[in-house]
């Protein structure tokens, strides 16, 4: 079944994801009625941004595959966990997606997480469709908004449709292709489905009656001005990630996802041939096989069980399939998978390319793992990705010193967190590195609760990591010249530099201009 489309969605905080999911999820049919997100100050706080709206509406949903049907399409939509949640899962999700959908407010524009995850985007070079949301608030020129996604990401953004005013004057939306007009309704409580009144044609006297004359002149003359600067939509610049379909909106008044939803199922890719040691293996392949992208540990309490996900990449998964699980050269029978639907967890009994599976995981897997029922192949491996905060971790309990180090090892190899060490003798204890503070509570947690080991933490003075291209002949040259940064080596010894912040690391560029520094580990 390769009727599928597996995105994910990528935002900062508080641009409305939490919103546009629930909308989706009401388009797909999956819930009933959408009511209004509470005020977050209601929100008991959650895992995932999904947990919250299950708690709030009383439905499961707790998930990292979110499935739903649109006009018989499948989608999969991807959790990724925002706020305090944020944590390399988050990046490694965007990893098992073929495609990407940014939100935006509307107000605030390009902001700091959706940079780190376009990041990720990039290097995935996943298809980008975006959505400018809360336009029933003041915006920013919607013309200003397009120049600094083309300058800020190197994509150039195709409006598909156009906002008439924003905030208390917002009337609706332009659909460029259709060319058609949709009346904007603001939508009390955020809840049922807006009716979207279809006017055709931009001339249409009606239209008078019903957009004030000057918000109309002023569609008239940005709708030129796109004719003349925006470039031409192409299917193969979109897929190329050259071009970003943008449409405007308001998830919370429900208004503008049916135009999005309908051109982004036109326009995304499905299931795509990935890259593997043997090659690229085709979705359609006669072979099952998939990796592992995601461990997520306790997820029930009472079980304290581990559920490994793994995207499915080619070929048919069936229930109790034995699989060759490619690192350890072991075969292993899955039994109890799981998918994961809008309403419920279910055993599942097949799953195809694009489909997202978790499965009870006995320890056997590792973030990155390639499980097939084929010949031996490793999928490319999920990069490390830029960790920001760092802490020295401290066993003070010198008799539980092998339990401690077992601990960290078998929580690095499981992804949860990024381990570095110091060059100097000196210090024997390693560094935990994280793209999210959640981590360090999650090792702290575990490695009490798992390996019986309690921990401390001590912060080190660092914001920015950065591996060196070229690795130790080039870093061994940078030992003892190096201010505000210090030299540390990763799990797989690679040289990783630390910096103070930002500054640093442009003041390290500014002197050693030929040594090239990179935000994620070279594979
Ligand atoms: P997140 O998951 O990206 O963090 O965002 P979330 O959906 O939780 O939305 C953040 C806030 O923005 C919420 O307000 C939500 O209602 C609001 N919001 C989402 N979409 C729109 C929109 O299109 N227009 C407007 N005006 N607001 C929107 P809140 O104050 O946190 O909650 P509530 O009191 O509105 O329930």
């Amino acid at each position: 079944m390769l009727f599928c489309r597996t995105f994910a969605i990528i935002s900062h905080p508080d641009a409305g994801k939490t919103t546009l999911t629930e909308k989706l999820l009401l388009y797909g049919g999956a819930v009933q009625e959408a009511g209004a997100v509470k005020a977050k100050g209601e929100r008991r706080r959650a895992t995932s941004d999904w947990m919250k709206i299950e708690q709030e509406r009383g439905i499961s949903i707790s998930s990292t595959a979110l499935q739903f049907e649109y006009k018989g399409m499948q989608m999969n939509l991807l959790d990724t966990p925002g706020h305090e949640d944020f944590s390399e899962d988050t990046y490694r999700t965007i990893a098992a997606a073929d495609n990407a959908v940014m939100l935006l407010d509307g107000a605030k524009g390009l902001e700091a997480q959706t940079l780190k995850l376009f990041d990720v985007v990039k290097l995935r070079k996943l298809p980008l469709f975006t959505f400018i949301n809360k336009m029933d608030r003041p915006s920013l020129e919607p013309l200003e908004l397009l120049d600094t996604i083309e300058k800020t990401l190197g994509v150039v953004p195709c409006p598909m449709t156009w906002p008439i005013g924003s905030g208390d004057r917002f009337q609706g939306v332009y659909d460029r292709q259709k060319k058609k007009i949709y009346l904007f309704e603001r939508v009390s409580g955020g809840g049922k489905k807006a009716s979207e009144v279809q006017i055709d044609d931009l001339n249409d006297p009606k239209l008078s009656g019903l957009i004030p004359e000057e918000l109309l002149d002023n569609l008239r003359e940005e709708l030129e001005i796109l004719d003349e600067i925006a470039e031409p939509l192409d299917i193969n610049k979109v897929l190329d990630q050259k071009q970003s379909p943008v449409w405007f909106g308001s998830g919370y008044n429900n208004f503008g996802i049916q135009n999005f939803l309908e051109s982004f199922m036109e326009l995304s890719q499905g299931p795509r041939g990935r890259a593997s040691t043997d090659g690229v293996i085709p979705p359609d392949s006669s072979e099952f096989s998939g990796f592992v992208f995601k461990l997520q540990a306790n997820m029930d309490p009472k079980h304290r069980d581990r559920i490994a996900f793994v995207r499915v990449c080619s070929g048919k998964f069936e229930k109790d399939m034995q699989v060759l699980h490619t690192r350890t050269g072991k075969t292993v029978r899955l039994s109890a998978p799981s998918k994961l639907f809008a309403q419920r967890r279910e055993t599942i009994e097949s799953a195809y390319a694009g489909d997202i599976i978790g499965f009870v995981n006995p320890g056997a897997f590792a973030i990155g793992d390639t499980i097939t029922t084929g010949k031996k192949i490793q999928y490319e491996g999920i990069p490390s990705f830029s960790p920001e905060f760092f802490n020295w971790i401290r066993n003070p309990n010198p008799s539980k010193q092998k339990n401690f180090k077992k601990g960290i090892d078998q929580l690095r190899e499981e992804g949860a967190v990024q381990v570095l060490y110091s060059l100097s003798d000196f210090e024997i204890d390693p560094v935990l590195a994280a793209v999210g503070q959640l981590q360090f509570e999650v090792v702290e947690s575990r490695m009490l609760t798992e390996y019986g080991v309690e921990t401390r933490y001590e912060p080190l003075p660092f914001q920015v990591a950065r591996w060196v291209k070229g690795g130790w002949p080039v870093a061994d040259k940078l030992k003892g010249v190096l201010f505000n940064a210090q030299i540390f080596k990763d799990a797989q010894e690679r040289p990783v530099i630390l910096f103070k912040n930002q500054w640093a690391v442009d003041n390290f560029q500014e002197k050693f201009a030929d040594v090239e520094l990179l935000n994620v580990a070279p594979l």
